[in-house]
This record gives structure tokens, sequence and C-alpha cells, in this order.
């Protein structure tokens, strides 16, 4: 949900009028009563509410049927990527309307508060682990009992971005031996500090600017996934989070790494829903591969949904505060947050597919 009860008041002394529509927190546990005691108008339906909205936040983006409907000099923010959700695009444009995009928010100090990549990551990393923790048939802690002693699960991470070290951390509190792996050399120190072990493999690092990773050749990724097949098959619980913003995640681990652990053995794979980094994972689905079981993430900040709300709610009203000063909508293109994130300004399509 893009607007939680406690959201609403700080929404209302931007000088905004707030409007929700009935039923839209109920999966996230926010009932109506609970919208409307903090001061927001419940609308019967969606319709209503957007034919008179200046601002329009919600997490997808609006299908084309409800952009279709918004006022001209309207604002949308949601997540949003220029490939994916064209059509959209198309219809705010044509109504003269704007469009923010989470998806493109620039990783600047100053956009932190509005990072809904980073606080929906911190979701999915940390429930990656607690999946991973569920599914394995071991425990992750050391176990030093009168019948003898259990050793601590092996938990690899690849990808140690937002996800991957909240997944790190996750697994550590719960007590497991955890490695990491990252394309980017700035994160050995964060993997270090967070009491995991840091995979150095002989490769160049691929930075790209702006904390993200740059894109591997085929060559670089294949030798990649030679020198990680010890690991892989080493561990006992491998969860995988490697991305590269608005393009297909790069393929890690192979069928035949998977091949190589051992019965018993869990694979959590948080980019499956962008074609995976696990060969062959399917999003939404847990496989079993001989005794391994490969989890494949879909939507899984959803799964969270009181926590993932608030903290998307308090992203919406950062970015909200940039964008209404005392009910005004005042979108500055020099800014450098509306100049990255304005898909669409005022009609004006900025962002083309890429
Ligand atoms: N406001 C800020 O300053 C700010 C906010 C958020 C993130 N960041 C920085 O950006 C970094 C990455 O952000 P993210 O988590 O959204 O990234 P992301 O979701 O795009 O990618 C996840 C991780 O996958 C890694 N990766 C990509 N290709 C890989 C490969 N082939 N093998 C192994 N790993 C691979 C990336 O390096 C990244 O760490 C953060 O760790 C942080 O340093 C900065």
């Amino acid at each position: 949900m893009a607007l939680v009860p406690e959201t609403v008041g700080k929404l209302m002394r931007l000088g905004l009028d707030v409007s929700v529509e009935s039923g839209a927190g109920d999966t996230a546990y926010f009932s109506d009563d609970d919208y409307a005691d903090a001061g927001a108008q419940v609308m019967p339906d969606a319709a209503t509410g957007l034919a008179g909205a200046d601002v329009v936040a919600s997490v997808r983006p609006l299908d084309p049927g409800y952009a279709d409907l918004l006022a001209a000099g309207a604002v949308t923010v949601s997540f949003l990527q220029p490939a994916a959700d064209a059509e959209t695009i198309a219809v705010v444009a044509e109504r003269g309307a704007t469009a923010l995009s989470f998806d493109l928010l620039p990783r600047i100090s100053r956009a932190q508060s509005m990072d809904a990549l980073t606080s929906q990551a911190l979701v999915t990393g940390y429930r990656a682990s607690l999946v991973a923790a569920a599914l394995a048939p071991k425990f992750f802690p050391l176990f030093m009992t009168a019948a003898g002693t259990i050793p601590p699960a092996k938990v690899l991470v690849l990808g140690a971005g937002v996800a991957g070290l909240q997944a790190i951390a996750t697994a550590k509190r719960l007590g497991a031996l955890v490695s990491a792996y990252d394309v980017r050399a700035a994160s050995a120190d964060e993997v270090k500090s967070m009491g995991a072990t840091f995979i150095t493999l002989e490769l160049e690092a691929l930075e790209a600017g702006g904390g993200y990773a740059r894109e591997m050749t085929e060559d670089r990724a294949a030798r990649q996934r030679e020198l990680l097949t010890p690991y892989v098959a080493a561990s006992d619980v491998l969860i995988t989070t490697a991305a590269l913003p608005g393009r297909q995640a790069p393929l890690l681990v192979t069928a035949d790494m998977v091949a190589q652990m051992a019965p018993g053995s869990v694979v959590v794979d948080l980019a499956a829903e962008t074609g995976g980094n696990v060969e062959g994972v399917e999003a939404g689905a847990t496989q079993d591969r001989a005794g391994v079981r490969v989890w494949g993430a879909k939507d899984a900040a959803s799964a969270m949904p009181v926590h993932a709300s608030k903290l998307f709610a308090m992203n919406v009203v950062a970015l909200l505060g940039l964008v209404a000063a005392e009910g005004e909508l005042v979108l500055d293109p020099a800014d450098e947050i509306i100049d990255g994130c304005a898909v669409v300004l005022n009609g004006e399509i900025r962002k083309e597919a890429r």
C-alpha cells in the first residue's frame, strides 16, 4: 500500500487532502475505518478518487484505463519502468500529466528517505533468509548439546547490495556461517562489517557509478560461474540477489552448479521475476531438484505487507514533500531528483525504454 493510516496526517501537513480507495489497505491489515480515523476520505472505488486527484500514489503503475482518468497537471508516483509500462506512460503523456517513478530515483544522499527500491529490498532480503531457514531441513545455528554438536549452516549470498546485505544480517542473526560475493569492490567492506566472509575471485570488479554494477561479458560471466562452483557446492543454503537496473538479472548459477549441491540444500533466488540468477528458476514456485529445493521469489515484499507498506508509504511522503509545498505542486526539472525520476513531465515523455 502506498498509504498507511500513520502517513495520512503527514500528507495533510503538506497541505494535501487525502483520499483512499475503499478496501485498498485490507491485505496489509489496514481497514477503511483506520484510514477514516486518521483523516482520509474513503472513496467507494479507485475511479471516483482518481477523477479529481492532483496526486495519485500507488505501488504498481496505474493501468492505462485508470491513467486515462487523470486530470491535466496531475502527478502519479509509483514503481514504473519505461520498457515494461510503455502503454501507461503514453496515456499519462496524452493526459498532460506527470509520472514519477521510484525505479529511476537517483541513489543520492538527499533522496535516501524517498528510496523505495532500498526500503523494499530491505524487506525482501530479510524475507529471503527466513524462507531459506524455513525450507532447510537443518538448523541455521550451532548447537552444542549433551547428545553432541550440530555445526552451523553454511549460507552463501551472491549479490551484496541492499537485499543481499539484509539477507546476510538475518542469516547471521539466525546463527549461520555466512559468506558472500558481489562484483562491486565496495561491497567487500560492507559484507565484512556484517560479520560475513567476502569471497574474493580473481576477476576484475564491475562498478558502474551510482552504487550499481555493470553488465558482465559472457566470458567473464562463464569464468565467474566456474570460480563460484566449489563455493556453491559447499553451501547448505544459497541466496541470490544480483540485479542490474532496468535489465534482465545476470545468470550466476547454472543447473549443473545446483546439481552439485548436497541433497537437503536450499536455493532462494530473489531475482526470479527478472529472469533469475539461477538457471531454470520459476518465480512463485518451489522446485525439487534431486533433493535441492529451489525457491523463486515473486512479489516477495508483499508477503510482509505491514512493514513493506509502512516503509513505502514513508518514501511516498518524502517524495511528495519535495513536489508539494503548502498544497501547491512544484515540479522542477532542474532538481536532480525530479530530473532522474520524472518519466513523464507535464505530458512530455522524458525517459525512453532501453
Ligand atoms: N542513497 C544511496 O546512496 C544508496 C541507496 C541505495 C543503494 N546504494 C548503493 O547501491 C548499491 C546497490 O544497490 P542495490 O542493492 O539496489 O543494487 P541492485 O538491486 O541493482 O543489485 C543487487 C546487487 O547485485 C550485484 N550484482 C550485479 N551483477 C552481479 C553479478 N554478476 N555477480 C554478483 N553480484 C552482482 C550488484 O553489485 C548489487 O550489489 C548498494 O549496496 C549501495 O552501495 C546507495
